[in-house]
């Protein structure tokens, strides 16, 4: 059934099916309807939850009458017929509750139909009830509030966030006032070491990629479900937890004293394949980029005397190893215990971890489970629900085996679903995000959202294989990655430029990267700009290539897209040659001349290929080519200093010919000279770096997955120019820039 029937069908109440009613009481009836109803969430777990409600309530007099906008047959489990919807003619009706589970664009319409035609009569009570996403920001959550606002009374919205129904978290205020006597003491900033929120996926986000570019991890996971565990494990407890509005106004108490986060209280990832997947399922170009978070760790701190200083990580992600939910509280540890362990009275657990962890679900222990280090206390847990749970094998739960824990599981294990419709039921709004509650949380996190659109987020391979990669650790008050990756220097400012290129900073100097084409595009413009102005300046362009493959693709386009560049006025050198003859398929200057100066009408003069064949001979040291080429620089450049010097990057750190642990040609006063490479055709002829360090620009194209490793050990190495001639490169009165395709950055 799509939206707009849905609409439809909603202008008037009575044309919904009644799919069921079940026995006729005396206290009043309920009419349930369920919009949205063939939904997979409504299948799944509505039905089964409202059922679950029925056969609990039933039997306290209550009646019920289940509605669907859908039209498909009712559930088998439900076994009444669709005819008996008149059955209820007669009875009292005590409250009609609606249950929306549809996208929120529809929220305003079917808002407004609810209110004109299916409101029931006074002295019954509306419900309505809404699934997540309740807006994107602060602006749009306001926004859809207002709108709801228009058409029900705050207390007749209900707005689900599943968590508040999962057992160990619906159990954390109740463990914390029953255990008060104890926690008391030292739930606070003098003995809380911190605390971990924590929800991690394996699956990763395929198919719902639409929804999900919209979100991210933030605004799907910890905005909302993060931030409500964080509010139960943080808020002043009331004293009596049946009173909503008390337990509702510590929540928003507690959201106002959260502190403003800075940029850097967060970390963020995306996994590898997000970007393939986006672009496949989205139908966009090869080039497209997305900064859309798959997973983040954020770092708050609350601003109360029993908080202060105590960090609150929240963290979620996709693609990680385990599927796994909980909130861990650590606390300190201030004693040295100078007897080991085993000859230890049992009962003196001074020295080992005290931590109590909610367990919410999946991960080491596959049940809901409350567990309370055996150093701290014995707890009392409500024994009517929960129990403590026995015969567990042994087990290492995050530094102790599970016989060090007091454990408490569920006797039952209920559905969040069917919690939170009990709840609904029962009117119990504390187990719902009130409007006040939730822009509280909007407009907390709103800030964080904003700067992160301009954050590069790191790449992370997905499952097992992220290894240590996404550790991240506390350091001056924020949070930073453990490891050093290359892909980090990405987040320093970036901006987009005109030709939609990603623009930023990559061993401190300029960074461009796009996919390869575009980024060639950008290097042939940059290059024609250089020329432009140097001949406004002094009349000529003097242009310095390298050899290599990377160029090939950049002399195609300068050739056939740049038919105004001023090749009259150029002077075309080489920044290496090696020593073959020109014919050969490894001369540069052969490569030049098939790939550009066949196709470009440059002067003769004003070529310079590098003298490596001289009296018959290929680079021999006494010919001295290299000297005739230093003066033939010196004649034509003024100062040596060349407008623009293309430069590549070899897989073993080479540029040009300079190779990595060899001193030649990194400093000194030679400008050209003969050098040795590891492969063959080993002899080279190279500009020296101390030339190359006197040109106005300096650009370093580096293309292709091949590349990766290379850019990643540069960008962690310690600068060293004799390891990696590529560090030395610094042209002093010039600009260098990186060239880099996303195909060296993501691999
Ligand atoms: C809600 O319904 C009532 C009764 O039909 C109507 O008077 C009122 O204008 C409606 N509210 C809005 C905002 O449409
Ligand atoms: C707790 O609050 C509920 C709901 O407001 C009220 O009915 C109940 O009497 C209160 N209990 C105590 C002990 O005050
Ligand atoms: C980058 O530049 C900053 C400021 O100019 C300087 O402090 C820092 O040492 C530089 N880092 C490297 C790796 O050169
Ligand atoms: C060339 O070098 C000399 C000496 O280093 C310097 O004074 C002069 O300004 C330079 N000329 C240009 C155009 O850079
Ligand atoms: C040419 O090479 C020799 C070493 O072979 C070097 O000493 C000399 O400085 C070089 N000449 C120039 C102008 O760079």
């Amino acid at each position: 059934m799509t939206i707009k029937m849905l609409l439809r069908a909603l202008s008037c109440c009575l044309f919904f099916s009644t799919i069921a009613v079940l026995c006729t009481g005396h206290k009043g009836h309920i009419s349930v309807v369920l919009l949205g109803a063939t939904g997979d969430l409504a299948k799944k777990y509505l039905w089964q939850g409202f059922f679950q409600l029925y056969v609990n309530e039933v039997s306290k007099g209550h009646s019920f009458s289940f509605h669907g906008a859908a039209l498909t047959p009712p559930e088998k489990a439900l076994h009444l017929d669709i005819q008996n919807s008149l059955a209820e003619e007669g009875l009292h009706e005590a409250g009609r509750l609606f249950y929306l589970s549809v996208p929120p664009f529809a929220y305003a319409d079917i808002a407004r139909n609810i209110n004109a035609s299916c409101r029931p009569l006074p002295g019954a009570w509306l419900r309505v009830v809404l699934e997540k996403p309740f807006g994107q920001d602060y602006e749009s959550a306001q926004k859809l509030a207002g709108e709801l606002q228009t058409y029900f009374e705050e207390e007749e919205i209900y707005r689900v966030d599943h968590y508040l129904g999962k057992q160990a978290v619906e159990q954390i205020l109740p463990f914390r006032l029953q255990n008060r006597k104890h926690l008391e003491p030292i739930w606070n900033r003098h003995h809380v070491e911190r605390v971990e929120i924590v929800m991690k996926e394996t699956l990763d986000v395929k198919g719902r990629i639409s929804f999900y570019e919209e979100y991210g991890v933030i605004r799907d996971v910890i905005q909302n479900h993060l931030t409500e565990i964080l509010t139960s494990i943080a808020m002043e407890v009331p004293l009596n937890l049946s009173c909503s509005d008390d337990v509702l106004r510590a929540k928003l108490s507690l959201l106002d004293s959260l502190q403003k986060l800075e940029q850097d209280s967060v970390v963020s990832g995306q996994y590898q394949d997000y970007l393939t997947q986006a672009t496949e399922e989205l139908e966009k170009k090869t080039n497209y980029f997305t900064n859309t978070q798959t997973f983040a760790a954020v770092l708050v701190h609350i601003d109360n005397i029993r908080w202060e200083g105590v960090p609150f990580l929240l963290m979620s992600g996709k693609a990680l190893d385990e599927r796994t939910a909980y909130v861990r509280v650590v606390f300190k540890d201030n004693a040295f215990c100078v007897q080991k362990e085993d000859g230890r009275d049992s009962t003196s657990n001074t020295c080992k971890p005290k931590q109590i962890i909610f367990h919410i679900g999946h991960g080491d222990i596959d049940f809901p489970a409350i567990l309370v280090s055996r150093g701290l206390f014995k707890p009392y847990v409500t024994p009517s629900r929960w129990q403590q749970a026995s015969e567990l094998p042994s087990h290492n739960v995050f530094g102790q085996d599970l016989s060090d824990y007091y454990v408490y599981r569920p006797l039952l294990e209920r559905d969040a679903y069917s919690v939170l419709i009990s709840n609904i039921y029962r009117g119990k709004k504390e187990s719902f995000v009130t409007t006040k509650n939730l822009l509280a949380s909007w407009s907390f996190w709103t800030p964080l959202l904003e700067g992160l659109e301009q954050e590069t987020p790191r790449v992370y391979p997905g499952g097992a294989e992220n290894s240590q990669l996404l550790d991240f650790m506390i350091e001056d008050g924020g949070l930073r990655f453990v490891t050093d990756e290359n892909l980090e220097v990405l987040t320093v400012a970036q901006k987009v430029n005109a030709f939609g290129s990603t623009q930023s900073y990559f061993l401190n100097n300029t960074m461009v990267s796009d996919w390869a084409e575009q980024l060639i595009q950008k290097l042939a413009e940059d290059i024609q700009n250089a020329a432009d102005a140097a001949i406004k300046r002094s009349g000529v362009f003097h242009l310095a290539l390298s050899g290599g493959s990377s160029p090939v693709a950049l002399f195609r386009r300068l050739s056939r897209h740049h038919h105004g560049f001023p090749w009259k006025r150029t002077h075309l050198w080489l920044v290496d040659e090696r020593c073959v003859p020109f014919t050969d398929p490894d001369s540069n200057f052969g490569n030049l001349e098939t790939g550009l100066l066949k196709h470009v009408r440059v002067p003769y003069v004003n070529i310079h290929p590098m003298p490596v064949y001289r009296n018959q001979r290929l680079c021999v040291e006494e010919d001295m080519g290299n000297q005739t080429y230093a003066a033939e620089i010196s004649e034509f450049i003024l100062n040596g200093s060349f407008d623009f010097v293309l430069l590549g990057l070899g897989n073993d750190g080479h540029t040009a010919s300079i190779f990595p642990g060899n001193d030649e040609g990194v400093d000194g006063s030679s400008f050209v000279l003969l050098t040795e490479g590891p492969h063959k055709p080993r002899k080279r002829m190279s500009l020296t770096l101390p030339l190359i360090n006197q040109a106005n620009k300096v650009a370093v194209l580096v293309l292709g997955k091949g590349k990766h490793e290379i850019v990643t050990l540069i960008s962690r190495a310690e600068k060293n120019p004799r390891k990696w001639p590529i560090h030395g490169v610094n042209p002093s009165p010039g600009q260098l820039v990186w060239y880099m395709d996303y195909e060296v950055l993501l691999k």
